[in-house]
């Protein structure tokens, strides 16, 4: 049958354009919605649209003459559209995103997706691998499962900023390119800044240091760069990175503060209607960690592990002074089951800038938390404030104090004792939304090897 051309009827009231996330508060007036073709199905003469806008979904239905159209038939997923109609409640025993529907009385194709072997649907099947998919990473996004966690993603963004607003710290954006190291030379990404050596960014940390005198308690969101070699679920080139650098504290302080801010943030996100139905979705049995959380030094981790029978990498049993690994730092995190603050690392394996134990000049006054399913979502300490101590630490890790004379000067100018941390929001997010790895967690995440999209 030859497929018919329909018009809009120009007796039917003006219809309001809205988005998608505002359909409850317009049913029962006739609006337009545009979107993309999220669902699709026929049945009995009708055509079944899920329309997705980036703000919700709603199912919209064309009755009567509008299946029959040129565009109906050959309707494919992922096409844009605009659909005038009315909003109702579903009739019982039916099912649709917020329980109500959109009778449709107009629709109008805005982009044709294509059929076929391109069709969307073809793209990505349940059987695309990793790989192939993270080149798709761009229609990935249209899925419901990354789209949320986004969202999740933009919510606690907005709850870091809002704890940080009620907690009195002023928000500042420290500079990507930069001329010193803060965690070390093996992952620094370097590159020619107008025939100068330069790096990305690895934390703002030394910056944020220099704004305690002039601005108070200071926090930002960046990003940060590691050149890590290593493949592994937690690691990005490039992760956001919240910081924070608080002045004239105690290492108790910075604990407290940190408990205060992980717990303020979830307490925001779990009661905001737009993010709290997400987390809910993503990860059913999540709960809200209690406080305190709990406090356990390195060396008592070590005993644990030993304890525990779980080796070091070289296979053999932990002793003091070793790095505690990935593998080794997650099971012992899954097995306590809930949020740890690992205190006091050895000089050793930590940063130049850490200060050291008061009366305990093995270790650190450093902090690592560990959240199950992930492991270390934050890394902390106090700074070393002394400035011979600093030019130590300098020398310790062969470094060259001449570029750091910046960082040099705040132990000169009114040096007070001061500490702060770092956050890697895609790992927070990781243990949030119960992603297997914190790719998952970016938009369009960078790992060895992988820049694009
Ligand atoms: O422990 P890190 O290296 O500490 C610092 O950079 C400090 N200078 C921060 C500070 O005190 N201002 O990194 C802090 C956090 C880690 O706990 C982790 O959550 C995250 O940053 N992180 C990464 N996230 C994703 N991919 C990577 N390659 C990461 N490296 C660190």
């Amino acid at each position: 049958a030859k497929s018919i051309v329909l018009n809009q009827d120009p007796s039917l009231p003006q219809a309001k354009p809205i988005k998608l996330r505002d359909t409850i508060a317009f049913r029962g007036k006739r609006v337009k919605v545009n979107g993309w073709v999220h669902r699709l199905r026929s049945q009995k003469g009708m055509t079944f649209i899920e329309l997705r806008d980036g703000t919700g979904y709603l199912q919209c239905v064309l009755t009567g003459d509008l299946p029959k159209t040129w565009d109906a038939q050959n309707l494919t997923l992922e096409t844009s559209l605009s659909i005038w109609g009315v909003i109702a409640p579903l009739p019982e025993g039916k099912t649709a995103p917020d329980n109500h529907e959109l009778a449709a009385d107009f629709f109008e194709v805005i982009g044709q997706a294509p059929s076929g072997d391109e069709a969307f649907s073809n793209r990505i099947t349940k059987d695309t691998g990793a790989d192939l998919k993270a080149d798709l990473r761009h229609l990935v996004l249209r899925g419901e499962v990354a789209s949320a966690v986004l969202k999740v993603r933009a919510g606690v963004l907005r709850a870091f900023r809002k704890s940080y607003e009620d907690m009195g710290l002023l928000e500042v954006t420290p500079p990507c390119m930069v001329q010193t190291q803060v965690e070390g030379g093996s992952t620094l990404f370097a590159f020619d800044y107008y025939g100068e050596k330069a790096y990305l960014t690895q934390s703002s940390q030394l910056y944020l240091e220099t704004c305690l005198p002039a601005l108070g308690d200071v926090f930002c969101i960046q990003e940060s760069f590691r050149a890590e070699k290593s493949l592994t679920r937690r690691h990005l080139s490039e992760y956001t990175h919240i910081e924070a650098e608080l002045a004239f504290i105690t290492f108790d302080d910075l604990l407290s503060h940190l408990e205060e801010l992980m717990c303020r943030t979830l307490e925001t996100v779990l009661t905001d209607p737009k993010v709290a139905p997400l987390i809910k979705e993503l990860n059913p049995t999540f709960e809200a960690p209690a406080r305190p959380f709990l406090r356990m030094t390195y060396e008592d981790a070590i005993q644990w592990l030993v304890e525990h029978q779980i080796p070091n990498d070289e296979g053999e049993p932990h002793k003091f002074g070793d790095d505690i690994a990935e593998a080794a730092e997650r099971r012992m995190t899954d097995t306590i089951g809930k949020p740890i603050f690992l205190t006091k690392f050895p000089v050793e394996i930590k940063a130049f800038y850490m200060k050291k134990v008061d009366g305990d000049p093995r270790v650190t006054e450093s902090v690592d938390c560990l959240m199950p399913g992930v492991g270390e979502i934050v890394g902390g300490s106090m700074r070393m404030d002394d400035l011979e101590e600093l030019m130590g630490g300098y020398k310790r890790e062969g470094i060259g104090a001449e570029p750091y004379y910046w960082f040099t000067d705040q132990r000169k100018y009114g040096t007070t004792p001061h500490g702060g941390y770092g956050l890697g929001l895609e790992r927070f997010l990781a243990w949030l939304c119960a992603r297997y790895t914190v790719r998952d967690c970016s938009l369009y995440p960078r790992w060895t090897g992988r820049c694009t999209p």
